[in-house]
C-alpha cells in the first residue's frame, strides 16, 4: 500500500477498546489505514465487516494474530512487511484479566499476552515503525498496574483485586520506560495509556468474561469504550505528545507510576 496513509496496527481489534480504537481511527482520517488484528480469524473478519459496512473516510483490513504466539507475531510482521512499506502506530491493546485466585499459571497466562506479547510484537515490527516519519507507540496499560496509586487507599480501586493483572500492567509500564530507552536514538513516541473504567467483555472482580461484565461494569458506573478510543485518537492525533513520558489517562488526565 502506497505509503501516503498513515498505517495503524490495533492488536485485539476484535471487540472492546480496540474495536472501537479501530472505528474511531478509521473515521477520523481518509489518510487513515486500521489494521484490525485478532487472534481469532472469524472474530476478526466479522469486525472487519461490521467495521466497513460503517463506511469510514478511512480504510482498514484483517490480519490475524495472536500475540501470546511469537510464531503468529513474526507470520504477521512478515504479512504485513509484504503489504505495506512502513507502519506508522501500533497500539498495544490486547489484554486479558484472568479474575479467581492466583496462581502460577493464572500470572502466566496474563503475562504472556499483557506484557510479553507486547514487547515481543514491538521489538518485532520496530524495523518497519523506523520507516515512519512519526512512529507512534501506545501500549494500553491500567491505573490497576499504577504503583503510586496502589500505595494510596483513597484510591477508588484500592480494594479490587487481580494481583495478576496489577503485576502484568505495572511490567508493561516498564516496557513503556524499556522502549523508550532502547528507541531513544529513533524518533520513536512512546505512551502508556489507560483507557479508564469502560464497558467491555473483559472480567470485572469475579465476573464472567462477556455479558456477565458487562452488567456488572454498567451497574458499576463504567462508561462506553469510545471514550477510550477518543483517548488513543488524541494520542495518534498528536494532541498529548506533551506527555510523552507521563502515564496518561482519557480526559487529559494522568495516573502516577
Ligand atoms: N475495560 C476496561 O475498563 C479497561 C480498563 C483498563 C485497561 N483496559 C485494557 O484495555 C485493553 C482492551 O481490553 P477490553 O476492555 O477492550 O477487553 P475485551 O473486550 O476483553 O477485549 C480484549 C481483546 O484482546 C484480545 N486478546 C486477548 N488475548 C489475545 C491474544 N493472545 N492475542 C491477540 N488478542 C488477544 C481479545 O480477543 P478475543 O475476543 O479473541 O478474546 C479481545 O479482542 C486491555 O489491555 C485491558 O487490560 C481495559
Amino acid at each position: 500500500m502506497a505509503s501516503g496513509k498513515r498505517i495503524i496496527l490495533v492488536t485485539g481489534a476484535n471487540t472492546g477498546i480496540g474495536y472501537d480504537t479501530a472505528l474511531y481511527l478509521a473515521r477520523a482520517d481518509s489518510s487513515n489505514h486500521v489494521i484490525v488484528s485478532a487472534r481469532n480469524e472469524q472474530r476478526g473478519l466479522d469486525a472487519l465487516q461490521k467495521l466497513q459496512d460503517m463506511k469510514p473516510k478511512g480504510s482498514l483490513s484483517f490480519q490475524k494474530l495472536d500475540v501470546s504466539s511469537d510464531d503468529s507475531i513474526f507470520t504477521a510482521v512478515k504479512e504485513i512487511e509484504a503489504n505495506f512499506d512502513k507502519v506508522d502506530v501500533l497500539v498495544n491493546n490486547a489484554g486479558v484479566f484472568l479474575g479467581g485466585p492466583n496462581s502460577r499459571a493464572a500470572m502466566r497466562e496474563t503475562f504472556e499476552v499483557n506484557v510479553y506479547g507486547a514487547v515481543i510484537l514491538t521489538d518485532a515490527l520496530a524495523p518497519l515503525l523506523r520507516k515512519s516519519k512519526d512512529p507512534r507507540i501506545i501500549n494500553v496499560s491500567s491505573g490497576m498496574g499504577s504503583i503510586g496509586a496502589r500505595l494510596d487507599p483513597s484510591d477508588p480501586w484500592y480494594t479490587q483485586n487481580g494481583e495478576a493483572y496489577r503485576l502484568s500492567k505495572a511490567a508493561l509500564n516498564m516496557a513503556s520506560a524499556n522502549q523508550k530507552f532502547k528507541y531513544r536514538e529513533e524518533k520513536f513516541k512512546i505512551w502508556s495509556y489507560c483507557p479508564g473504567f469502560v464497558i467491555t467483555d473483559i472480567v470485572l472482580g469475579d465476573s464472567v468474561r462477556g455479558e456477565d461484565s458487562r452488567k456488572k461494569r454498567v451497574e458499576a458506573g463504567a462508561e462506553s469504550s469510545e471514550t477510550s478510543a477518543q483517548g488513543i485518537l488524541e494520542i495518534v492525533e498528536g494532541k498529548r505528545d506533551a506527555e510523552m513520558d507521563s502515564f496518561v489517562q482519557r480526559y487529559g488526565k494522568v495516573w502516577p507510576w
